[in-house]
This record gives structure tokens, C-alpha cells and sequence, in this order.
């Protein structure tokens, strides 16, 4: 091999090029440390606080004057525009598009009015609006408890603190009215001196407690789905922990299965509801988000809710995180092309093939439940005895839960596809047995032909069927919404107004 000298002397131009892209190296490496320089510059300037944050502040625009990209992003779960196959940003009204639902729900609240969840920014006005929550006229009027409130604002944890928990869980729903103004942010996932993600609701911290867990030594990544779980996760309103409460508790301390859950319900004998027709002990799923997630695979290889559904967005060269909680379908470039490398269309795709494949026997469950109603109230009519009746109950309680829990975690069809068919796949089988055990019974009751499935082509329809009188429900819904919650607002404000003295710096 020449020796570079030799070779320069022989070609001293190369000399002068390697000098000249030396330099040009040199130039260019100073400007990214400059870039990077400035960069973290920006980035040290963004993350000064403006205002010092009380402990319990519930205005998600006062923590958004120290946030503002966090808060911007926070403030477009307000937009309504997308729509995927089967969700999306939009309200869409269950009851419409699946009239059964409102035979499985006869004798309950849902049967009333059950909309598909939109963003976080409405979880305050959608409850207002509710036909579940009723009319109330004075604090202490109406269908639902204080305890219904949790898992919709900030203010809770302040009120929380203010009454203790027993009282919060205590009232009835309108004594909170003027109380919870502000939608679902900031003080319910952070720690306003440092950020750092927290657990602000008191049963996900008991729940843990109960099956020997301290919630405090969960992972950094655990936190960025355990702030979730506080909310998407199956509860219900337990009476036998302080008197006079409807103490909100998550039913884990079996297991976290489909399974381990109906037996507890099954050993305290609790029922959400007796069912209208068939007058089974029922339970209803409120939204086992978490549980279901928690058997997927994508749980088991550690991507956490935020990962999918809060992904990082760059902004001016600000990397932070994207608080638009939605659906990830929204934004693949960001959620899922982290990860994946296919194509956008082939990953949706993936998505809608395993919801296609889940809806197509939750259809099918859904049938062979209103069969099973309307059955049973048909031996009820003939005489059926309760003995004769025990066992055909408890069939359509536990097959009803397992159609509820797998509709109602949201999502699980793409977060757990398997688990989703399995509850499904048993909630089919109990169905079925259950009425082979009631043409058996009907038979011995003199009737021996198939009971005729009802009309219930139409939300309207199934309502007409159970014999609910929504007309009147909305009037009165109508005339609450005009007189007593602009009251409420009202009195928030005078409130807040007040917190501006002694809280905020500014
Ligand atoms: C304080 C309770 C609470 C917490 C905490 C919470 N959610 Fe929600 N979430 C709700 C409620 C209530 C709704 C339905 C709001 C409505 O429809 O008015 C909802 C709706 C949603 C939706 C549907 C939005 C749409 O456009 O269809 C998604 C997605 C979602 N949440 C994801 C998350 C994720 C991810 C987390 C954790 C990072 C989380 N949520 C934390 C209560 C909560
Ligand atoms: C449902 C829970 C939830 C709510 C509500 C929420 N955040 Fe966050 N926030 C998160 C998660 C998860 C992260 C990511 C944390 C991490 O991995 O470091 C985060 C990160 C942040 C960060 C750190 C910087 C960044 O962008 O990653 C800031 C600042 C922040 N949030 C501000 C806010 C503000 C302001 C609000 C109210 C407008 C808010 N958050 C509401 C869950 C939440
Ligand atoms: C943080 C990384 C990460 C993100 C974000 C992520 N995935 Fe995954 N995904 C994985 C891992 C890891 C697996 C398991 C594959 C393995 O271990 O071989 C997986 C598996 C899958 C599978 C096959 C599992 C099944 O259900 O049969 C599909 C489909 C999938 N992901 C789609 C998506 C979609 C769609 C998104 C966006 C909404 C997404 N993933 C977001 C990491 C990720
Ligand atoms: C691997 C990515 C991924 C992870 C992790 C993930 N999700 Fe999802 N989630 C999705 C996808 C994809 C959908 C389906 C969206 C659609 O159909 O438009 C979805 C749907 C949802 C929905 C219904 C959205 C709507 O528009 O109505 C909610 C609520 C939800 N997820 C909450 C959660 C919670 C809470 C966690 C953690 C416990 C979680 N997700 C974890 C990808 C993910």
C-alpha cells in the first residue's frame, strides 16, 4: 500500500480536498450542536411554570397557561369529525343502531338512552344530557348517586378532599351539581408540583390494596395505563362499606377475568338490576376497558394505553404528548407506525377484520338473549314457579354479563381479539343451554311452540315493547337542562372566581 505522503506529493490536490472537507465537516457538525443547543434552550423555556398550580386545581385552562401544547391538544378531544368502521370521535346512539339492547336493558336506565363515548372534553355535558340521570328539581332529587360523578371531572379529587370519600359517595347526584363543572384533565392524572403521572381515585388504590398490591410501586410504563384505569375499568356501587354509601369498588379481588368477576357478584348475590321481562337477577358490565386490554397481546409485550391512544407529537421542534386521547385509527402515523412497519391501510385493516369477525357472534348472542327474555316472561305468564325458574335465571344472568362485558370494553375486539370470541363463545353456550331448559319447562307448561320474537326493528319499537314512555323522560330532560343547570353553572363560577385570589400567581 502507498503511503498517503507519497501519494499527496505525486496528487496535491487530494490534500487540499480532504483539508476543504475536514472544514465543511466541522461546519456542519457545530451547527446540529448549535440546533440541539437552541432546541433544549426552547425547550427549558416552554417548561417554565407560569403559574403555581394549587394541590387540588380542577380548571384544566389554568394548568394549560403552563402547558399550552399539552392543553391544545387536550382541548381537540372536542372535535367530533372521525369516523371509523365502528367508533370514532362521534356520539353515536347505540339504542338506534342496535334496538336488542334495549330489550337486554328493559327495567334499567340504559333501556333509556345509551350513547357510544365521545371525547373527554364532553364528559360533563353528556352527562347533564343523559336520560339516565333524569330531572332532578332539588338536591336531593333523582334517579342516580353522587357516586356516578367519579369517573367524569377533576373537581372529584377536590371535593374528595373538601367532604372525605364516604360523603362524596353518599349524596345524591344533583348535591354535586354545581360542583362538577370541569371535564376530565389535568388533576385527574397529575401531580401538579413535579407532573408526574398519579392515581387520584380512591378504588383503583383500594383494589390493589385488597389483593396485597401498593399501587405506588407500579412502573413508570404500568402508570401510563393505570392513570386509565382509574375510569375504563368494570365497578359498581357497593353498599356494605359505610353505611348510607354507594362506595364506588372494583369487583377484583378473585381475579380479573370474566369469570372471576361473575363470582363475586354471584357470592355477595349482587344484581344491578331485576330484568324487566324475564325478571332475572341481572348485572350490568360498565366498561371492563382495562381487564380485557390486560390479556391482549399487546399488554403482555408492555405497550401501555397512552402508547396507542397519547402518542408523542413534534411541534416547532417540541416533542411532547399528544393529549388528544381518540381513537388510534386517527392517527396511525403516529400510534401504531412507531411500532409496525405496514402500511397505514393494512393496520386498519387488521383492526376491522377482528372487530368484523367479534361482532358477527356478538349479533348472534345478542339474538339468542332476547329469545331468552321473552321466553322466560312467557313462563312466568303460564305459572312457572320460582324453583322451576332458579337455575333458567342464573342462565341468562351469566350469559347476559358475558355479552355485556365483552360490548362494553370498549375496544376489545382489537386490545384482546381472543379473550373478546372466548366471553363470547361461553356467553353462546349458556344461552343455548338455558333454552333447551326453557322449551323443556314451557313445554311442561302446555306450550309447545316457539315463542314469536318480538318487533324490534326500531329504537323506537323495542321502547314501545318494554313500554317505556321516553316522550315524557325527555320533556322532563328538557326542562332541566333549561332551569337547573344553568343554576349550577352559575354557582360554579361565582366558585372559581374566588379560587383566582388565593391560588393562581397571577
Ligand atoms: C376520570 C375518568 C377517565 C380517565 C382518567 C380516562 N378516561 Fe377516557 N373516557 C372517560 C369517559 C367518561 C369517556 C366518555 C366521555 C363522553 O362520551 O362524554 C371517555 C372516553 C374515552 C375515549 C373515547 C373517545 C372518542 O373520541 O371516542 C377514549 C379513546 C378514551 N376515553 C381513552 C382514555 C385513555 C387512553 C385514558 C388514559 C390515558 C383515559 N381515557 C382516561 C373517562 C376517563
Ligand atoms: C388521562 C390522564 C391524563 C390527563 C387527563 C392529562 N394527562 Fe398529561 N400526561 C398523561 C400521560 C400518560 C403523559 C405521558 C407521561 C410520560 O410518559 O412521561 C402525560 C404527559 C404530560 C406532560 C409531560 C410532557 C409531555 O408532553 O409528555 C405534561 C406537561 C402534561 N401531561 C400536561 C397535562 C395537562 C396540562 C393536562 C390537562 C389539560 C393533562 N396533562 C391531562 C396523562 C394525562
Ligand atoms: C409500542 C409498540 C407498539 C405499538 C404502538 C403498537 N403495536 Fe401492535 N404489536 C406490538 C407488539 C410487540 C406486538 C406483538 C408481536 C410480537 O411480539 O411478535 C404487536 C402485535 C400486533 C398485532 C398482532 C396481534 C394480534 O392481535 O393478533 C396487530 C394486528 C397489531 N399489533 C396492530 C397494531 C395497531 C393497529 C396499532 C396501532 C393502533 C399497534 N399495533 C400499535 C407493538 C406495538
Ligand atoms: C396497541 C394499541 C392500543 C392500546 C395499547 C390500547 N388501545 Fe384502545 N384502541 C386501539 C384501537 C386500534 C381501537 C379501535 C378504534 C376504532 O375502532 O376506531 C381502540 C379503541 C379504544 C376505545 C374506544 C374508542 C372509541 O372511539 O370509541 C377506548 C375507550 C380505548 N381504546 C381505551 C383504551 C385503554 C383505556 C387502553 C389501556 C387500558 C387502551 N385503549 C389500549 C388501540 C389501542
Amino acid at each position: 500500500m502507498k503511503s498517503y505522503a507519497s501519494l499527496t506529493e505525486r496528487k496535491p490536490w487530494l490534500a487540499w480536498l480532504l483539508f476543504l472537507l475536514t472544514i465543511g465537516v466541522v461546519f456542519l457538525l457545530g451547527l446540529l450542536a448549535s440546533s440541539i443547543l437552541e432546541r433544549r434552550a426552547e425547550a427549558a423555556y416552554v417548561n417554565v411554570p407560569k403559574n403555581e398550580i394549587s394541590e387540588f386545581e380542577p380548571r384544566n385552562e389554568v394548568w394549560g397557561e403552563n402547558y399550552p401544547r399539552e392543553y391544545q391538544s387536550y382541548i381537540q378531544t372536542a372535535d367530533t369529525l372521525f369516523k371509523s368502521k365502528y367508533n370514532g370521535n362521534a356520539m353515536i346512539d347505540m339504542l338506534e343502531v342496535d334496538p336488542r339492547l334495549v330489550v337486554l336493558w328493559a327495567g334499567y336506565g340504559f333501556a333509556k338512552d345509551y350513547n357510544q363515548g365521545r371525547g373527554h372534553y364532553y364528559a360533563i355535558s353528556d352527562l347533564h344530557e343523559s336520560l339516565r340521570t333524569g330531572a332532578p328539581k332539588t338536591a336531593t332529587d333523582g334517579p342516580m348517586p353522587s357516586t356516578c360523578w367519579t369517573c367524569k371531572s377533576p373537581d372529584v379529587p377536590r371535593i374528595m378532599d373538601e367532604r372525605g370519600i364516604a360523603q362524596f359517595y353518599t349524596d345524591k347526584w344533583a348535591e354535586l351539581g354545581p360542583e362538577m363543572v370541569n371535564s376530565i384533565g389535568c388533576a385527574d392524572c397529575h401531580e401538579p408540583k413535579t407532573m408526574n403521572l398519579t392515581v387520584t381515585r380512591p378504588a383503583l388504590i383500594e383494589a390493589f390494596e385488597r389483593q396485597g398490591k401498593d399501587i405506588k410501586k407500579a412502573s413508570y410504563q404500568e402508570m401510563r395505563s393505570l392513570v386509565c384505569a382509574q375510569c375504563h375499568v368494570e365497578y359498581y356501587f357497593n353498599k356494605n362499606v359505610v353505611e348510607g354509601a354507594n362506595y364506588l369498588t372494583f369487583p377484583w379481588d378473585k381475579g380479573m377475568s370474566v369469570e372471576a368477576m361473575e363470582k363475586y357478584y354471584d357470592e355477595i348475590k349482587f344484581k344491578d338490576w331485576t330484568h324487566a321481562l324475564s325478571k332475572a337477577p341481572m348485572l350490568k358490565a360498565q366498561h371492563p376497558g382495562y381487564e380485557m386490554y390486560m390479556k391482549g397481546i399487546h399488554a403482555q409485550r408492555g405497550v401501555s394505553c397512552a402508547d396507542c391512544h397519547m402518542p408523542y407529537k413534534s411541534e416547532g421542534g417540541q416533542k411532547f404528548t399528544d393529549h388528544k386521547m381518540q381513537s388510534p385509527l386517527n392517527n396511525i402515523a403516529n400510534s401504531c407506525q412507531v411500532c409496525h412497519r405496514e402500511e397505514a391501510a393494512t393496520l386498519a385493516l387488521n383492526v376491522y377484520e377482528r372487530q368484523d369477525q367479534i361482532i358477527e357472534n356478538r349479533d348472534k348472542l345478542e339474538e339468542l338473549l332476547v329469545h331468552a327474555h321473552v321466553e322466560a316472561k312467557k313462563a312466568w305468564d303460564l305459572g312457572a314457579t320460582e324453583p322451576q325458574m332458579e337455575n333458567i335465571l342464573t342462565g341468562i344472568r351469566h350469559a347476559q354479563w358475558r355479552w355485556d362485558y365483552a360490548a362494553a370494553s370498549h375496544g376489545g375486539s382489537f386490545h384482546a381479539p381472543t379473550e373478546t370470541s372466548r366471553v363470547i363463545a361461553t356467553g353462546i353456550t349458556i344461552a343455548q343451554e338455558t333454552r333447551i331448559e326453557l322449551a323443556r319447562l314451557l313445554a311442561s307448561l302446555g306450550h309447545n311452540k316457539p315463542v314469536p320474537y318480538p318487533d324490534i326493528a326500531t329504537k323506537a319499537k323495542a321502547q314501545e315493547f318494554i313500554g317505556l314512555d321516553v316522550e315524557k323522560l325527555q320533556k322532563e330532560k328538557n326542562e332541566f337542562m333549561k332551569t337547573v343547570v344553568p343554576k349550577w353553572l352559575e354557582e360554579a363560577e361565582k366558585r372559581e372566581a374566588s379560587y383566582d385570589q388565593t391560588t393562581s400567581m397571577k
